[in-house]
């Protein structure tokens, strides 16, 4: 069973805390190094998209892994750094969130925090940096997102709680970081708690090939299992997944 003793080093600007945090990581942090920015001058996304991170507006953490499990196993940590930022969110300001694949948190379908994991090769081996952008404010993200994005401001109607949120955070990793090496329990837990594992329909888009079909599950690896009106079964590990109605 791994153990994480998270240790939060803070920054009032940074342009990442992911590229700081891989900074570090080449001389030598162990595992459980984690920064918090108040704001990213060049806060990155998924997919080499640019992360909003204005001063105060979200919480900007990211945090140093080291995993002892098999290679083929590692995008099952994004799925436990989305169960744990669910926990936080829960029980730290009371929202409820769904998980959109592979690992965008909801709040009445509106996408409330997103995760970028990276890997990297250090002196001490790989490792993966897991940063976590939570929209904290409506001024996270830039206005023309409001019909797709929203903060814990919003869905609470209340002043957030950066530093409760923080602390909910780190336990929630360290208790979900304890289960990575049982793939089953992190697949099932995932699943549980999103409405895209199984039977949504969806549009999945790669940048080059577009599928439309309904998902039917995640295998134990992460990859989004979709059923395509042929019936054929494609596996999705990279790209976007839209939530698509019946009429549309
Ligand atoms: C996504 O595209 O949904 C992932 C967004 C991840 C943003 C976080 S904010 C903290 C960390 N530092 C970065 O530059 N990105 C991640």
């Amino acid at each position: 069973m791994a153990v994480l003793k998270p240790k939060v080093l803070r920054f009032e600007s940074l342009p990442s805390t992911n590229t700081e945090l891989a900074r570090l990581a080449s001389e030598g942090a162990a595992e459980g190094v984690s920064i918090v920015a108040d704001e990213q001058t060049a806060g990155r996304g998924r997919l080499q998209r640019a992360w909003s991170s204005p001063k105060g507006a979200g919480l900007y953490f990211s945090i140093l892994l080291r995993p002892a499990i098999p290679q083929n196993h590692w995008p099952l940590i994004t799925f436990m750094a989305a169960l744990a930022v669910g926990d936080a969110l829960r029980e730290a300001s009371g929202v409820q969130t769904d998980i959109k694949w592979p690992n965008d948190l909801l709040s009445g379908e509106r996408k409330i925090c997103g995760i970028l994991a990276e890997a990297i090769e250090t002196p001490a081996g790989r490792a993966v940096i897991v940063g976590i952008g939570i929209n904290l404010t409506q001024n996270a993200f830039p206005p023309e997102l409001a019909n797709v994005a929203t903060s814990v401001a919003t869905s609470t109607g209340r002043p957030p709680d950066r530093e409760r949120i923080l602390a909910a955070l780190l336990d929630a990793l360290s208790r979900w970081y304890s289960l990575l090496d049982e793939p089953g329990r992190i697949v099932d837990a995932w699943s549980n708690r999103s409405s895209y594992a199984i039977g949504k329909l969806v549009q999945v888009s790669n940048g080059d090939d577009l599928w439309q079909g309904t998902t039917a599950g995640v295998e134990p690896d992460g990859a989004l299992r979709l059923r395509t009106a042929s019936g054929e079964i494609k596996l999705v590990r990279a790209g976007d997944v839209y939530s698509v109605r019946p009429s549309d």
